[in-house]
């Protein structure tokens, strides 16, 4: 039987709805600040004695932290010339992340080569040309919900590192809004896109039992899911939709389910500040070595 290939890649109303949640979940910031925090020390460990550096970027999206991450990357190193791989399997995200890279003036001394593929299909080609090139940082962000194997794809990009390279995956941490309206629902969520959630909780695991070394960080970051609770809010509902991967939360789901849903957001995913319900979306940046 021929094997079916699931569409993970954003295309079509999932761009719309990703960058609507950007707007409203302060993710960007958050990575950003802990990126701020984390990274110039770690590039300096990793370019030491090196004249370039590759970098690889592993569903990237629109570019928008890749971006901040090149830029920061050369400041801390500044005379270092930087390559940086792509790898982005959907058309309309790479398209904004190339017209990113045109207007920002310290991204046009950068390299580029794009792979406009799923991870799967970039694995595929890297063994079939046998001769693979190797990397010294290699990123993951908000990505390792969609490939199709946890475990061979750590293991793929990991044996991709130089020495002294670092891989850098951010998930949404173990135990948070996320993690637990997921694991709640999985019945319900787990049917197209993602068929099995994934958080910190399982990156450590699988870490673990390669025998990978790591460090992690934590990224506390939470949002404002209020309008989630007026039925008439469209914000609250395009916020539904993106939580739930949905094009339409309040049609994908029995009234028992989505009042299950919404007390569960309320109750268990968040805390309640000032009358707003604010929803924990703590991220972890785990840092495993080559
Ligand atoms: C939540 S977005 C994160 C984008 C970006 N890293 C960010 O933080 O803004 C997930 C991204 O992974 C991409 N993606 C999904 N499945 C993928 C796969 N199998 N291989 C490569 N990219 C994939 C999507 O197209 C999307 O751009």
């Amino acid at each position: 039987m021929a094997e079916e290939t699931k569409q993970t890649c954003y295309e079509g109303s999932s761009v719309q709805s990703f960058q609507f949640y950007l707007q409203h979940s302060g993710e960007h910031e958050a990575i950003l600040k802990c990126a701020h925090d984390i990274l110039p020390g770690e590039f300096q460990r990793i370019a030491a004695g090196k004249s370039s550096l590759g970098v690889l970027g592993v569903g990237s999206g629109g570019g928008e932290v890749d971006a901040q991450l090149l830029t920061l990357l050369q400041s801390t190193i500044p005379n270092v010339l930087i390559t940086t791989d792509i790898v982005e399997g959907s058309a309309a995200l790479s398209d904004n992340f190339k017209a990113l890279v045109a207007k920002t003036a310290s991204l046009q001394k950068v390299q580029f080569v794009w792979h406009v593929m799923g991870s799967e299909a970039y694995e595929k080609q890297v063994k079939a040309n046998g001769d693979k090139e190797r990397f010294d940082f290699i990123h993951m962000i908000q990505m390792i919900y969609y490939v199709e194997n946890l475990s061979n794809t750590i293991k793929f990009y990991q044996s991709l590192l130089k020495s002294n390279g670092k891989l850098m995956i951010i998930v949404e941490a173990a135990g948070g809004g996320w993690d637990t309206l997921w694991k709640t629902y999985k019945k319900e969520l787990c049917v197209h896109a993602i068929t099995e959630y994934r958080s910190s909780g399982e990156v450590i695991a699988c870490l673990k039992s390669l025998g990978l070394k790591y460090e992690e960080h934590v990224i506390p970051n939470s949002f404002d899911i209020t309008e989630c609770f007026t039925p008439s809010s469209g914000t609250g509902q395009r916020l539904l939709n993106f939580m739930t991967a949905q094009d339409n939360f309040h049609q994908s789901f029995t009234p028992e389910i989505r009042a299950g849903m919404l007390d569960l957001l309320r109750n268990k995913c968040s805390t309640i500040k000032d009358g707003r319900v604010l929803f924990n979306s703590s991220l972890s940046c785990i840092l495993i070595h080559a």
